[in-house]
């Protein structure tokens, strides 16, 4: 790890006697230290070692130390200096402290001086160091965006960076509709906000609603808000989501689960961009974007006639699906070495590793939940974790096959698991992405089930 490097020091002096003595010094109190006598010696070891604090002398004969000084912070602004003057020379020391010095030294200065300012310097270069690799840890977003999403977005593999190109694509539009679909924890939230917070409308509001969590005799008013006196419990005028995203965005999350009732009225307003509020008969004028997500096949609601045609068409200008984490194996890596990282700084447990078979052994786990699985799983692994170091046995990998094996016991079992089978399916009408989501299983997983129990649909439609 990084952060386990050893920090390098240079120490720029003219005298060599000193430089000597200070460089054995530090190595022995565990940096790797360098001296130079000359500003050529200097450059010639700042220009292959990766420096992390310089030492330097303000006096050098035939230089201006505060030169140096200006120029080291222009080229390597990650280097730390602590500067060395004379007595008594305290403007210097300003001038020096001004143009970026971390701290400084009076000459001539007992070891423990020097001791009390690299320890003063190294905590802080070990800040710098975890917030640098926080920031190089397989970060698809820049840092002042992770914050305004609140959230990360880390990856890897070719498709979550297309994923990633067309976010930015949609916010390059802003006035189109987006639907993202994928598996639930799949990280379709995550990007809805990229997209707003990368688009124009960012300095408007972000307004995710969840209209499976509102009754549905509420949604109306919700959504377009109400007159005073309009029905019982309306007490004030009020606004709803589309007069309140006015400039911003609408993330209109789980929208299979839309009532149909609402569903023109939506599809109304989306398109006017006009809308009345409930009791009223002023017209509204709002200007919003939808975002929408689901986890459920949406076009199955459309012949199922539980979706409107009409309003799949208009919500899904662009479509971005989020490929689930088994198709991308790749980011599983990146992904764990974010989340412990990113737990073991809120736990404070800084000396946690990751053991190598923990990688291996999640390869062969198909990730039902998906990336919101993954971070669970890491933060109970770090959480339970006895030692520092995380082994497979802190992840829980359920693997359903190997439960089932060829004995008595695991017999019934096994048809108990293939009655629960065919039983979703009847409920589900055959469905098999909803199946898979009442058993909580994935699709695929429900197919190789259906497959090793020879399970036909048509069969199951007729019982
Ligand atoms: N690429 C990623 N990088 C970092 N964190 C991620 C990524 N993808 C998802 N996550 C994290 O996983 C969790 C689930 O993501 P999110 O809520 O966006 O999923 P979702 O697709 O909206 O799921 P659901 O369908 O259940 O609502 C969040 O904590 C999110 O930050
Ligand atoms: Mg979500």
């Amino acid at each position: 790890m990084e952060n386990q490097k050893k920090i390098k020091i240079l120490i720029l002096d003219d005298e060599k006697q000193f430089t000597e003595e200070l460089c054995e010094f530090f190595q022995n109190s565990g940096f790797e230290a360098f001296e130079a006598n000359t500003l050529r010696e200097a450059r010639e070891l700042w220009a292959i070692h990766e420096i992390d604090l310089l030492i330097l002398d303000v006096r050098l004969p035939g230089v201006n130390g505060l030169d140096i000084l200006q120029d080291v912070k222009i080229q390597f602004p990650a280097m730390e200096v602590i500067v060395v003057s004379a007595h008594g020379d305290m403007d210097t020391v300003i001038k020096a402290m001004r143009l970026g010095a971390f701290d400084y030294l009076r000459k001539p200065f007992r070891h423990i001086d020097i001791q009390i300012a690299i320890e003063r310097t190294k905590k802080y270069l070990q800040i710098q160091r975890r917030l640098k690799q926080m920031e190089e840890k397989n970060s698809l977003i820049s840092k002042s965006l992770e914050e305004k999403i609140e959230r990360q977005f880390i990856g890897v593999s070719p498709q979550i960076l297309d994923v990633f190109e067309q976010a930015i694509t949609a916010a390059n539009y802003p006035d189109a509709n987006v639907l993202i679909t994928g598996e639930s924890g799949t990280g379709k939230e995550n990007i809805a906000r990229i997209i707003h917070f990368t688009s124009i409308r960012n300095r408007h509001i972000f307004c995710p609603v969840n209209s499976s969590a509102i009754t549905e005799s509420l949604l109306e008013s919700e959504f377009f808000g109400h007159k005073k006196g309009s029905f019982t419990g309306a007490i004030a005028d009020k606004m709803g989501f589309f007069e309140v995203c006015n400039e911003g965005t609408l993330f209109l999350d789980e929208i299979a689960d839309m009532p149909f009732n609402l569903q023109a009225k939506i599809l109304r307003a989306t398109e006017e961009k006009v809308i009345t509020r409930v009791g009223d008969t002023t017209p509204i004028y709002t200007d919003f974007r939808i975002i929408s997500a689901t986890n459920h096949d949406i076009e199955n609601n459309v012949e199922k006639k539980k979706f409107r045609l009409d309003l799949l068409h208009r919500l899904n200008t662009l479509h971005i699906h989020i490929p689930p984490l088994r198709e991308r194996p790749m980011d599983i890596q990146p992904l764990l070495d974010f989340f412990v990282d990113d737990y073991k700084t809120r736990f404070n447990r800084p000396n946690i590793r990751i053991g190598k078979d923990v990688y291996k052994a999640l390869l062969t786990y198909d990730f039902p939940g998906n990336v919101r699985e993954l971070r669970n799983m890491t933060e109970r692994a770090i959480i339970l974790c006895k030692g520092d170091l995380l082994g497979v046995h802190d992840f829980p990998l359920k693997q359903p096959e190997k439960i089932l094996h060829e004995n008595k016991e695991s017999l019934n079992l096994k048809r108990a698991e293939m009655a629960m089978v065919r039983k979703a399916l009847q409920n589900c009408q055959c469905n098999q992405q909803a199946t898979a989501e009442v058993l909580g299983i994935t699709r695929d997983a429900l197919i190789r089930k259906m497959k090793k129990y020879s399970i036909v649909i048509n069969k199951v439609e007729r019982e």
